[in-house]
């Protein structure tokens, strides 16, 4: 199978690496990929938002699928543009991916498919957003409603920001707060048919101890040990199965990967935001557990097809990545500081470092390209070895100013 990976940041790496392990896949190619995807696929400078331009990329590289990575890339209408060309493309459509495009579609399509989700106001005036601020009471959580690579949200106790923020947003959805921890599911879905990964846990604030801003995400890590038995499979049923059904019924299916952000609440489950494409850095931890060859897999929900009854194989063990994030992240990242000490990390035992925000200068030098720069991934027989051997491998990197939580996964090993 010859396979095109579109996007450039440590998700795309991951992807890229377990599509390079499944010997199905005879070609691997990434658009634009980064130097970590140089290794091991080809990568092919091009602008991954751009239809015409990926069409016409993997119709000269003959290829049967093609991986999205990012979410601007599907509301850019690429997978609809491949998909027209006949060339299967795991990733929804442009009207499939509003899911994650738009919070208020999203509000929409739960109601109707009677999934379980914060309670919620849309607002367009400061006095709808003053009246929805009151009705909810502290603390306050305000979303913009339009793509904002989540740092759109901001859930604060302080008044004044939360109506600063709507006021800052075009359109914004004001809802409930949602108590309790967060997991991340991620399903395979081919249009009909679904299956879930493992669940993941993100931390998506910029500091040690959830403080700071919201990020992209700033380590993640796979096993949940403290996660309750049957979450998996009431999240399939409560959440994703009615989801893809919904999203049939309105004539546009959803093929590609469902991310599910859930909160365990006090009251029991409830959807936080969904995402059209893998979660980053989620999607690091949990493919590098997958034992099952990725590539039939999504080339099946690429196509239609997906037997719902498939049961993936896992590799025993736990896996935890840490981003390394450039000086001034998430506000303003700088760019073009080297970095050192990539070979020392990869040396640690069960430690290896994907790309995530690099590139190489004039002098061949890896530098930093991006808000986060790199994830460095440790893998181990439980969680307390796959963290050790992550926080080793990142003392052997050197970036100027770059910055990292010292605690993820830190809770999760008192619940074991
Ligand atoms: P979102 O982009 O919707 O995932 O929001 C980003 C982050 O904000 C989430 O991962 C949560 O940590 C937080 N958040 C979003 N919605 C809520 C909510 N209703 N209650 C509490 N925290 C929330
Ligand atoms: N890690 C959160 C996200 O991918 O949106």
């Amino acid at each position: 199978m010859r396979v095109l990976v579109l996007g450039s940041g440590g998700r795309e790496h991951a992807l890229a690496r377990a599509l390079h392990r499944d010997p199905a896949v005879t070609a691997l190619h990434c658009a634009p990929g980064n130097p970590g995807t140089a290794e091991i696929a080809a990568n092919h400078q091009l602008d991954p938002t751009d239809p015409a331009a990926v069409t016409e990329l993997a119709q000269r590289l003959s290829v049967s699928l093609v991986v999205v990575g990012p979410e601007v890339v599907l509301m850019a209408g690429v997978g609809d543009a491949l998909r027209e060309a006949g060339i299967p493309c795991f990733g929804p459509d442009r009207a499939a991916a509003r899911i994650e495009g738009s919070k208020a579609f999203a509000k929409e399509v739960m109601a109707a498919a009677g999934v379980p989700t914060a309670a919620a106001h849309v607002c367009e005036t400061s006095s709808q957003a003053d009246a929805a601020l009151d009705a909810f009471g502290p603390p306050y959580v305000v979303k913009d409603d339009g793509l904002a690579a989540g740092k759109g949200v901001v859930v604060t106790e302080d008044r004044d920001a939360a109506s600063e923020h709507a006021a800052a947003c075009e359109r914004v959805v004001i809802e409930e707060y949602l108590d309790g921890p967060e997991v991340s599911l991620f399903a395979l879905c081919d249009g009909e048919n679904a299956v879930p990964l493992m669940p993941a846990q993100d931390f998506k604030r910029a500091r040690d101890g959830d403080e700071g801003p919201n990020t992209g995400g700033m380590g993640a890590y796979t096993p949940l040990p403290w996660a309750p038995p049957g979450l998996v499979d009431e999240v399939m049923a409560t959440v994703v199965q009615p989801v893809v059904d919904e999203m049939r019924r309105r004539e546009t299916p959803y093929v590609g990967v469902l991310y599910v952000g859930l909160a365990l609440t006090s009251q029991g489950v409830r959807v936080v935001e969904f995402n059209a494409r893998f979660g980053d850095p989620e999607t690091q931890v949990v493919l590098d557990r997958l034992a099952t060859p990725v590539a039939t897999l999504l080339q099946a929900c690429a196509i239609g097809g997906l037997d719902p009854e498939t049961r993936l194989d896992w590799h025993p063990g736990a896996a935890v990545t840490v981003v390394v994030a450039a000086e001034g992240y998430p506000a303003a990242p700088v760019k073009g500081d080297p970095i050192t000490g990539l070979d020392e990390a990869n040396a640690v035992e069960g430690a290896y470092v994907l790309h995530a925000g690099t590139s190489t200068d004039e002098e061949g030098r890896l530098v930093a390209n991006g808000g986060r720069v790199l994830n460095v991934v440790g893998t181990g027989a439980a969680l307390p070895e796959a963290r050790a051997a992550a926080y080793e491998a990142v003392s052997k990197i050197g970036l100027r100013g770059s910055h990292h939580r010292t605690d993820i996964a830190r809770a999760a090993l008192e619940t074991m």
